[in-house]
């Protein structure tokens, strides 16, 4: 079959923000227009394809954006894009308004969506934007960088007060499902505990036994970095400051970390992924999803890359609990 030629591709940001994507949005739209392409903005996810929220992009619509946190597409979860129905309607609305390839930037539940409007004949390519970096094909996504370099920060300031108060701290980072903030900033951090929803056993009173110990030696804080998976850090806070005799706060960072300017990291990957993805539209790829891997750029197909598994790096986990 020849393939479909390409006039006008769309792109929209669908599930969590994460800094970073607006870098992605602005290669997307210039490198597509390089390529001779019409843009089209989707507002707020598959909720504002559904809403046929659709603006025409040029290269000016991306202008000041690099620098900046959120999504200028805005973002939004879509219960009824979930069904098949939604899922045509959405194919119809492509159609009607000329759009032959999508870039859709956002985490696995973006992917499926992807992958269902793909195998309705619109040509789509997902771009990984999440501070999670729970997508299991590549070993970057966007915004992650940002999340762990805002949470460090926040965490290093509380370390600070921790010291003077010679207290415990628990630090809930965000991660639902997976520990890799947790992990980096428990790394970067020095913290003594790093309770990754991948590998917590619910042990408390191992914690309360090495937080005595730790008292005994004279050690001045004790940071436990709790992902958001875990949870209950204020409960867990009141429980060990109980057994301990250590006075012990919670403080949970939460929306923090998905705002504000994104690293240069971010920037530069998404950038690149952003990039990436229009050149594939382009060409007339379809199905495929940008990634980062072995030290390079490279896409997947949609369904190869959702069933593939990711864990938590056995020997970082490993490393941590030994260096710290
Ligand atoms: P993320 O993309 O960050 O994983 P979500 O899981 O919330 O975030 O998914 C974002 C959106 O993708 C959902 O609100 C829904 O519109 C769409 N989506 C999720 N799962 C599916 C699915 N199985 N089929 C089609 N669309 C889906
Ligand atoms: O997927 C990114 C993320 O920030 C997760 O770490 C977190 O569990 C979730 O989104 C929070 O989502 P919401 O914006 O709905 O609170």
């Amino acid at each position: 079959m020849a393939k479909k030629e390409i006039k006008t591709i769309g792109v929209l940001t669908s599930g969590g923000d994460a800094p970073g994507m607006n870098a992605a949005i602005r290669a997307v739209v210039r490198t597509a227009i390089a390529h001779g392409l019409y843009v089209k903005g989707i507002m707020r996810g598959y909720a504002g394809l559904l809403a046929e929220e659709i603006v025409d992009m040029n290269r000016s619509s991306v202008s000041d954006t690099i620098n900046r946190g959120g999504t200028i597409l805005y973002t939004a979860r879509c219960q009824e894009f979930i069904t098949a129905e939604g899922q045509k309607k959405g194919a119809d609305i492509c159609r009607k308004h000329g759009i032959d390839g999508l870039v859709v930037i956002g985490g696995d539940g973006s992917f499926m969506g992807a992958g269902k409007l793909a195998a309705l004949g619109i040509n789509t390519i997902g771009v990984p934007g999440t501070i999670d970096l729970d997508i299991a094909c590549t070993e970057y996504t966007i915004g992650f960088d940002t999340a762990v370099n805002t949470a460090m920060d926040a965490i290093d300031k509380i370390r600070d007060t921790s010291t003077s108060h010679e207290r415990c701290s628990i630090i809930e980072v965000m991660g639902r499902r997976a520990g890799y903030i947790a992990l980096w900033c428990g790394i970067a951090n020095g913290a003594e505990e790093i309770l990754l929803p991948e590998r917590y056993d619910g042990d408390e009173q191992a914690i309360v036994n090495r937080i005595t110990e730790a008292r005994k030696r004279g050690k001045k804080h004790y940071i436990i970095i709790n992902a958001e998976g875990i949870g209950h850090s204020t409960s867990m806070a009141r429980r060990i400051e109980a057994a301990t005799g250590v006075e012990t706060r919670a403080t949970i960072l939460g929306h923090m970390q998905r705002g504000g300017s994104p690293t240069c990291k971010d920037r530069v990957y998404a950038s690149i992924m952003g990039a990436k993805a229009a050149e594939l539209l382009a060409q007339g790829a379809s199905n495929r999803l940008v990634a980062y891997k072995d030290g390079k750029f490279v896409d997947f197909d949609i369904q190869e890359a959702l069933q593939m598994k990711k864990d938590i790096l056995e020997d970082q986990y490993t490393i941590a609990k030994m260096i710290n």
